[in-house]
């Protein structure tokens, strides 16, 4: 077969990750975006969102001529023995997924696709996708695999080039095998089975992730309640291997691109065939739950009385759904501050990823370029995003900008010893100052 090996449609951080290491471990890739800014750029090595290595790799592979770049879809679909979709799959009405995306580009390949091709669906899909991508293409020639990406934002080249594991799903297991062996040189335990099982594989671990998460806040408010701290709690539970303590971090809830829309996913399909499922709605609710009871906090703690915050300016340190990327979608740090608005208070926010004109924001609050400056005449300051400089921020300085010392720790990030040596006090989640200290 002549041309290109592999084609990856889409080049958000799933397809630009897949489609850059795919080409350092040798392959010759083809990378199409709807995007023709965003494929001039790549042409040049320019690497838009905030992932580390990445801009290294991609030079890398178009400086090799490995890695290229197009804008037409079928241009680098024509001669690809494999082609990954890495479309987005957002929420759609009702908490379903919306496969618009991938059911327009498997429509616009399915004449220019080569002999024997793969077709892989790497975008997160629901269970039958696969199935109902292989209809639409609709070639006894063309397999449609399920190779699930477990990327995140922020480590998605170093999940990429170290997986957990590798999942790859078929009816056909020779085209299975193809796909494996793309990844031969990756050192993982590899799940061959078939397309329902690898697409429900995704869904189930970031619904279980989600799950941890809810449970670790959960765990929170009920240490709270009997002056337990919930650090040691889980410090204590997460050295039992069945239980691991990654992902029972409390927070401001948990977000981002994945967790939300693949929860809601799920319990979507779950209620359609009529499986009862109620951990996932559960799971769902605790979320929403906990970040009203830590704006009721705030409210508490800062209210003139009227059991409202009109008038109150509050800083917010961070806004991105984690630290490490510029991400905002479905941030929880933006559905506190919704929360907080919504009850009339002023919010002024710094982010260290983000620019200060953020036109989308701007109904919501406004965008400081310092922390000093988010502060200043705040009547307290509340953290959501764990970015690791906060805890070396000038606190004394701070505590001089608020109108009083509060800090609510929506992340337990800061050493409250260090606050209290600044005169403020610091509201965790979870723990209090005098276990802490
Ligand atoms: C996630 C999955 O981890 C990844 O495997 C999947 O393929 C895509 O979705 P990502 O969205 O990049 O990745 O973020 P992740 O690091 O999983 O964080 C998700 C949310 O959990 C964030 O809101 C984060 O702040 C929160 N979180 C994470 C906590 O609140 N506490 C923790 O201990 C860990």
């Amino acid at each position: 077969m002549s041309g290109p090996s592999v084609a990856v449609i889409g080049t958000g951080y799933v397809g630009l990750t897949t489609g850059a290491c795919l080409a350092a471990l040798g392959h010759h890739v083809v990378c199409a975006d709807a995007d023709l800014r965003k494929v001039e750029r790549l042409r040049r090595a320019e690497v838009d969102i905030l992932e580390p290595g990445l801009p290294e790799l991609v030079a890398d592979g178009v400086e090799s001529g490995r890695l290229e770049f197009v804008h037409e879809t079928p241009a680098a679909v024509a001669g690809a023995g494999v082609v990954f979709l890495c479309l987005p799959t957002p929420m759609g009405v009702g908490g379903a997924a919306d496969l618009a995306a991938v059911e327009a580009v498997a429509d616009e390949i399915r004449t220019v696709l080569a002999h024997g091709a793969v077709v892989v669906n790497k975008s997160t899909v629901p269970v039958g996708t696969a199935e109902r991508v292989a209809a639409l293409i609709g070639r006894p020639d063309v397999s449609v695999v399920s190779n699930p990406e477990f990327l995140r934002e922020g480590r998605a080249v170093q999940d990429f080039r170290r997986p957990d594991r590798i999942v790859v799903g078929a009816a056909d297991p020779d085209a299975a095998r193809r796909v494996a062996a793309l990844y031969a040189e990756l050192d993982a335990p590899l799940v061959v089975t078939d397309a329902a099982s690898a697409e429900l594989t995704k869904y189930a671990a970031n619904f279980f992730l989600a799950m941890k998460l809810s449970f670790a806040n959960n765990l929170a408010t009920v240490c709270e309640r009997f002056d337990a701290d919930v650090d040691d709690v889980i410090a204590g539970l997460g050295h039992d291997p069945r239980i691991g303590a990654a992902f029972l971090q409390p927070g401001p809830g948990w977000g981002g691109s994945c967790l939300p829309k693949d929860t809601h996913a799920l319990l979507t399909v779950c209620e359609e065939s009529g499986v009862e499922f109620p951990l996932l709605r559960a799971t769902i609710e605790t979320n929403v739950r906990h970040q009203r009871q830590l704006v009721e906090r705030v409210v508490a703690g800062c209210s003139p009385g009227d059991g409202s915050l009109r008038g109150v300016r509050l800083a917010l340190l961070g806004l991105t759904f984690k630290a490490g990327t510029s991400d905002l979608r479905d941030s929880p740090a933006l559905a506190i501050a919704r929360l907080l608005k919504e009850r009339g208070a002023e919010l002024r926010a710094y982010d260290p990823a983000l620019s200060e004109s953020r036109p989308d924001l701007s109904d919501l609050l406004t965008l400081a370029g310092t922390p000093e400056e988010a502060v200043r005449d705040a009547r307290a300051a509340v953290v959501l995003t764990e970015w690791p400089h906060f805890r070396d921020l000038d606190w004394e300085t701070i505590a001089g900008l608020l109108t009083s010392p509060v800090v609510y720790d929506f992340r337990n990030l800061l050493d409250p010893r260090r606050l209290g040596r600044a005169r403020l006090t610091w509201e965790g989640i979870g723990r209090s100052f005098a276990m802490a200290g």
